[in-house]
């Protein structure tokens, strides 16, 4: 079964991606690093180069492309459930889990995360604050498609590895 980790940036989509494949002996893929090797530039550099639009395509096109392996772990970048049907292209294809956080700790874990990151990268405390609460709310309709839906900041990763194998043994 391959398994999406859906969520908003600073959601923890990589340390728990990394914990779950290694509990479930799966293989473990990190979306927005496969498209940083695979166009030999950081997300940040496929920004201000080339545009969003630009990264959208690719990484809508290299979500189809990163994995042949049946059984895997991939971590997806905060906007990609909200295009080009992925999300439909992510619930055909595996279990997707969204790790759902509210604006406040969203914010705490942003707030030093925000040089790489080129969509807030220019923001202050005030208006990345601002654009956490609007993102999400905008973006809640995508995240929410996804089959199972947990609690980020409070997460027991053993519950959730539970939770999860009981979804492949279906
Ligand atoms: C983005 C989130 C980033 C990365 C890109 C755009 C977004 O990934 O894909 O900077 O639109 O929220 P993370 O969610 O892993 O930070």
């Amino acid at each position: 079964m391959k398994i999406f980790l859906i969520g908003f940036m600073g959601s923890g989509k990589t340390t728990v991606g990394k914990k779950m494949a290694n509990g479930l002996s799966y293989d473990y893929f990190d979306l927005d690093h496969f498209i940083e090797q695979k166009e030999k530039k950081s997300v940040r550099k496929i920004f201000e180069i080339m545009g969003e639009a630009y990264f959208r395509e690719q990484e809508s096109k290299y979500l189809r492309t990163i994995s042949d392996d049946k059984n895997c772990v991939i971590s997806t970048g905060g906007g990609l459930p909200c295009y080009n049907n992925n999300m439909d292209y992510m619930n055909n294809n595996g279990l997707t889990v969204y790790l759902k956080m509210k604006p406040e700790h969203l914010f705490s874990r942003l707030k030093n995360g925000r040089k790489n990151r080129p969509l807030i990268k220019d923001k202050n405390d005030q208006e990345l604050f601002q654009y956490i609460v609007d993102k999400l709310n905008e973006r809640e309709f995508f995240y929410q498609k996804s089959r199972v839906v947990v609690d980020g900041f409070n997460l027991n990763m053993n519950d959730l590895l539970e939770k999860i194998r009981s979804y492949i043994t279906q």
